[in-house]
């Protein structure tokens, strides 16, 4: 059976499901080269089926996700904005809709961000920027066209379902245990908070679904007032609590306990504000900047831990799985695995939307498998997140011999050795090898990688290519058998894919401090296993024959703003317009002039 998920939202993407087995799942934004770029995700599908080498004829069922996608944001893709837009979005918009009763026109206010070329739905078919059921019923017709698939092979899955369901089915343990799911983020369909129960190999059952789960909300209107991207640069505020005096952070957190409050399953509130973005700016105002993102932080993780710990009480198993935007708060999620009845924490990839298309395509898995009672165990757990294209050594060579700009670089075949010899010696490397990672981590093979055990590699780093703000820190790659030497895991979690933070080892701080949080000294790192990447562990274990160090420095390969790279065209963009020394291609490593 093959199933396609779509999702056309906020960071659209695609996912190809084929009996039962996650194929391929690509986010737009990686072709497009926008950052959570939205919108109908024509390159995504085109590059799942081509990885499959299936054709559209051949799709069983279309899984589609989130019934309510209001027009205004296809006509304005707010991956555009900039944070005066955002601001404006508050100021503009919001603000005399809330507090004066007027009703300003989304499409008024930023006439100048409007794209119309973007928008590829019926027109005729939607009443107004807001008519969520028109725009559902043009995104229909455009699928039936496109996919020449009649309605009755497509179903539409509410966005918090599609949230849960691809936490749930891609857990590796899924059918060994009963489990306890929770979605949250800023809002999909309605609704920013669910819980669901799974006894050992059942299907999940909803236990609870609330709009009053406003914890994503206020943490990124809280890092709007700090001049971030809201949906963007939430991790920002998260490096930068660690930061600040609790002293001056109590405030901040004053403010924002007196409000939101966890109730059962659900919130309610003590304080009701008015709004989540303008209340808090007028009762922060004065604070400091650090103290805020610290008073936010602090919250959150009190309100995720109690939510969690009443959900767990609810069900009685303390196997937790946590998917949503909310999830990709990776210290917020170290407060829950901490608590003792927490027995494991898994947080998937790519936690946001741009697994809502996983999610939606599992979904359709479970309820149209042409055997019904088996399809839970037909759709098998994720065993990685290389989930994108690969490139042949033969198709790299070709596109070297075309790039412009390589002359006076240096082009050789190299092997394992020789690049864990260039990171011993100090050098930054882009490895652009396999298929690419699905999720806004790169897990080695869309990765610069570099030596940790200087703090100054950062600073290299950083003038390099990534211009990162100062306060941020980097993660790792571990080998998995040297994790506890580095982690301090007591519970053994999976942490495969950089979705949950820990403390750090003394050995750790000697070893990779260049890797680990600069202030609370916490990683976040990425446990390399053999299985799942051979030659990646291979690199790092070349590393430690050299070294005694059995990590390396990993972060995503891009420019600052710039999605991961895609292609080896990107690769080699990435590089010249970078100070990158090496890059490797497959097994294709081009130096700079000098650098060999
Ligand atoms: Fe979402």
């Amino acid at each position: 059976m093959i199933v396609l998920g779509v999702n056309e939202g906020h960071n659209a993407g695609a996912a190809l499901l084929v009996d039962g087995k996650l194929v391929a799942a690509i986010s737009e934004d990686r072709p497009t080269r926008q950052t959570t770029r939205s919108g109908f995700p024509f390159q995504a599908i085109e590059g799942c089926l081509a990885l499959a080498g299936i054709t559209k004829k051949e799709i069983d069922h279309l899984a589609i996700a989130s019934t309510q996608l209001p027009p205004k944001y296809f006509w304005i893709p707010r991956e555009s904005f900039s944070i005066a837009d955002f601001w404006r979005e508050q100021n503009d918009y919001w603000k005399p809709r809330l507090f004066a009763g007027q009703k300003p026109s989304y499409m008024e206010v930023f006439k100048h961000r409007m794209d119309p070329s973007r928008f590829v739905y019926d027109a005729s078919m939607i009443r107004g920027e807001d008519d969520l059921e028109g725009m559902l019923a043009a995104r229909l017709k455009h699928h039936e066209a496109y996919f020449g698939l009649p309605r009755e092979r497509m179903t539409v899955y509410d966005h918090h379902t599609c949230h849960a369901w691809y936490g749930f089915m891609v857990h590796p343990e899924r059918l060994q245990r009963d489990l306890v799911v929770f979605t949250a983020d800023g809002a999909g369909d309605g609704v920013n908070g669910t819980v669901w129960y799974a006894p050992r190999g059942q299907p999940l059952q909803e236990l609870h679904r609330t709009n009053q789960c406003n914890i994503g909300r206020i943490y990124r209107y809280a890092t709007l007032l700090l001049g971030m991207k809201q949906f963007e640069h939430a991790f920002k505020t998260m490096g930068l609590a660690p930061y600040a005096n609790p002293k001056y952070g109590r405030a901040a957190y004053e403010v924002y306990a007196e409000t939101l409050q966890v109730d059962g399953l659900g919130f309610s509130y003590r304080v009701k504000p008015k709004d989540h973005f303008f209340h808090f700016k007028e009762k922060l105002e004065g604070m400091r900047f650090d103290g805020i993102a610290w008073g936010v932080q602090k919250r959150t993780e009190e309100l995720l831990s109690e939510w969690i710990g009443n959900g767990v009480r609810q069900t009685g198993t303390g196997h937790v799985v946590f998917s949503g935007g909310v999830a990709m708060n990776i210290k917020a999620n170290k407060v829950v695995w901490e608590r003792e009845d927490v027995h494991s924490l898994f947080v998937p990839p790519g936690s946001g939307d741009e697994s809502l298309a996983i999610g939606a395509a599992c979904k359709a898995v479970v309820d149209f498998a042409k055997l019904p009672g088996e399809s839970i165990q037909l759709c098998r757990p994720m065993t990685s997140a290389y989930l994108g294209p690969e490139y042949t050594p033969d198709t790299i060579e070709k596109k070297l011999d075309h790039a412009q700009g390589l002359s006076g670089c240096s082009v050789e075949k190299a092997d394992t050795r020789r690049v864990a010899g260039l990171l011993a010696q100090g050098r930054v490397v882009g490895r652009f090898v396999g298929r690419g990672e699905f999720g806004q981590r790169a897990l080695g093979n869309r990765s610069i990688l570099a030596d940790p055990r200087s703090r100054d590699v950062v600073r290299t780093i950083n003038e390099m290519i990534k211009q990162r703000d100062f306060w941020m820190p980097f993660a790792s790659s571990v080998l998995a058998e040297r994790m506890l030497d580095y982690v301090v895991n007591p519970k053994h979690l999976a942490a495969d894919f950089m979705t949950l933070a820990f403390d750090s080892t003394p050995l750790a701080q000697r070893d990779m401090i260049g890797a680990l949080h600069p202030y609370d000294l916490t990683s976040r790192p990425q446990v390399v296993h053999r299985e799942m990447n051979p030659g990646y562990h291979e690199l790092i274990s070349a590393f430690s024959a050299l070294t005694g160090v059995g990590a390396l420095l990993n972060t995503s390969f891009n420019l600052h703003g710039e999605p991961i790279v895609h292609t080896p065209e990107d690769a080699i963009s990435t590089f010249l317009r970078s100070g990158l020394d090496h890059l490797l291609l497959a097994d294709w490593l081009v130096s700079k002039p000098g650098q060999s």
